[in-house]
């Protein structure tokens, strides 16, 4: 085996140069004239939170330099064209529409992933980014906020337990008024992420009624009134250490 380096046959160094040549042709050619024709999104599709009975918008609009791409939508991986449903229509400039949005219980047609299709022909088809649309439900109080006594120095706990899809957003009022929303961990008054409010180091005019308003895009609840009483000196367990 040691005749390799000197065994090059003239036909195949022959076949070589013109494989060489053919490849630098076709470069140049393409260096004129470039190969990929231009398909892209201008806009895709956002996730998007609707509300029961409401309209579902979801725009979409793709861009070629060889022609008018047609735009189709797909949900959780069905073609929505393969679908009948009357309530949904498609613009003409690619939106989807989607009319008295359905929602119940066992009933969730529209919630769900959707995503965009832009196909031209002899060119191709791109898929756009997956919008999540979600259908929000009716809040509910799982638990009244209840009255709490605290003594002067404690932390006080009022607890705000709502659920909805999605999550409201919690608010509280002091007296009627509402308390600035601060999510300063130094803060003394702070709406932890579970959405109670924490009241650090209770002090006198720390003593009043307090409500929580709970908040989503589809509906809003007022919790229930609870005061909170300071009780005078430390608390117990301060008192165990100096006695
Ligand atoms: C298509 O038309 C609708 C309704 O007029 C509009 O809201 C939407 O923004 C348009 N979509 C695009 C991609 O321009």
């Amino acid at each position: 085996m040691g005749c390799v380096t000197g065994d090059i046959h003239p036909n195949t160094l022959y076949a070589l140069l013109i494989g060489l040549c053919v490849l630098t042709c076709v470069s140049q050619t393409h260096g004129s004239d470039p190969p990929f024709a231009e398909l892209r999104f201008v806009r895709e599709p956002q996730d998007t939170v609707t509300v029961r009975s409401g309209v579902l918008q979801l725009d979409c609009e793709a861009f070629s330099d060889r022609g008018v791409p047609v735009l189709a939508w797909r949900k959780d991986g069905v073609l929505l064209s393969a679908v009948v449903d009357e309530r949904r229509v498609q613009l003409t400039n690619g939106s989807l529409i989607v009319q008295n949005v359905l929602h119940s219980r066992h009933h969730r047609p529209d919630e769900g992933s959707y995503q965009c299709l832009a196909t031209l022909e002899g060119v191709g088809a791109i898929v756009s980014r997956t919008a999540r649309v979600t259908v929000s439900g009716p809040l509910r109080v799982v638990v009244p906020t209840e009255s709490v006594s605290t003594h002067l120095g404690d932390t006080a706990l009022l607890r705000c337990e709502v659920t909805g899809e999605p999550m409201p957003v919690v608010r509280w009022q002091k007296n009627r008024e509402d308390l600035p929303l601060t999510f300063d961990p130094e803060s003394r008054v702070v709406i932890l992420p579970s959405g109670s409010l924490q009241v650090s180091r209770v002090q006198p005019p720390d003593s009043a009624t307090y409500r929580c308003l709970a908040e989503n895009p589809g509906s809003s609840r007022t919790g229930t009134d609870a005061d909170l009483r300071v009780l005078p000196g430390e608390s117990r367990w301060i008192i165990y250490i100096y006695i």
